[in-house]
């Protein structure tokens, strides 16, 4: 499938058929000294990673796993609303793809009638004030999520499969999964992307009109979603009227 792939989407492509990690290669590729921008495409992965050390299950051959490498060069204060910025992007290009609409549920899930369709893990380096390597990676539920998997799994778990009812071309996918990708890296890096954002985030905030329950290092607080401001922070009001806000690496989050 690598070649269909090439043919189908410029960006300069690893495919590998397994990997522990294509966040950790992609890492390991940077330091090497990769041209940029450039793509990890992996069949399987044996160390998926998810946020706050969590582990992402990538055995399965239905699914998607991806990451898109960058040196952006740009202070870290503007890539706060990357991963959202992505997401959408991909909720966009999903949606051109079958017509399904997935919400982005802050700060890096992409949701289908409440259950988990992909989860995104942005990871950088910087230097002096200064980005020096990005990687944006995303795991995408296709074909996968099938009868097989434990209840339990299922019950939080979602696919493109299951929104739509047939099964995907993963390589056609995939190709229009990175095109959209990479468009959305250009049009963020190049700071064009604020208008589409605020036009079509209210239509895909998976969190709107939800009571949330943020976990923090030192406990829980629950409180009203008001939405996020212009630099990607959760906006919630609290039992007492008062409003607070979160930014995406202090807490988790769940819906009531
Ligand atoms: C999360 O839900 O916490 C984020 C999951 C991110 C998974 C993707 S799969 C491709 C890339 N490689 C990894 O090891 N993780 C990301």
């Amino acid at each position: 499938a690598a070649h269909l792939l090439r043919l189908a989407c410029p960006a300069n492509l690893h495919f590998l058929a397994e990997t522990d990690s294509t966040n950790t290669q992609a890492e390991r590729l940077l330091a090497e000294g990769e041209h940029t921008p450039f793509v990890v495409v992996a069949g399987r992965q044996t160390a998926g990673r998810g946020r706050r050390g969590r582990e992402w299950f990538s055995q399965d051959p239905g699914n998607l796993t991806l990451s898109l490498a960058l040196r952006p060069q740009l202070p870290p204060a503007r890539m706060q609303t990357f991963t959202l910025w992505m997401g959408l992007s991909t909720s966009l290009a999903i949606n051109e793809l079958c017509g399904v609409s997935l919400k982005v549920k802050w700060p890096n899930d992409l949701h289908w009638n409440g259950k988990k369709v992909a989860g995104m893990l942005t990871e950088a380096r910087s230097d002096s004030e200064m980005l020096r390597d990005l990687v944006f990676g995303i795991g995408l539920n296709v074909n996968g999520v099938t009868d097989e998997y434990p209840p339990e799994v299922r019950r939080v778990a979602g696919s493109l499969r299951e929104a739509v009812g047939r099964v995907f071309d993963l390589n056609e996918t995939a190709a229009k999964l990175i095109c959209a990708l990479q468009k959305a890296c250009d049009t963020f890096l190049e700071d064009c992307y604020r208008e589409t954002f605020r036009e079509q985030w209210p239509l895909h905030d998976a969190l709107t009109g939800q009571e949330v329950t943020v976990s923090l290092a030192d406990g829980e607080i629950v409180g009203e979603y008001l939405g996020i401001d212009e630099t990607g922070t959760l906006r919630l009001r609290l039992p007492d009227g008062q409003e607070r806000q979160f930014a995406a690496g202090d807490v988790t989050l769940r819906k009531q």
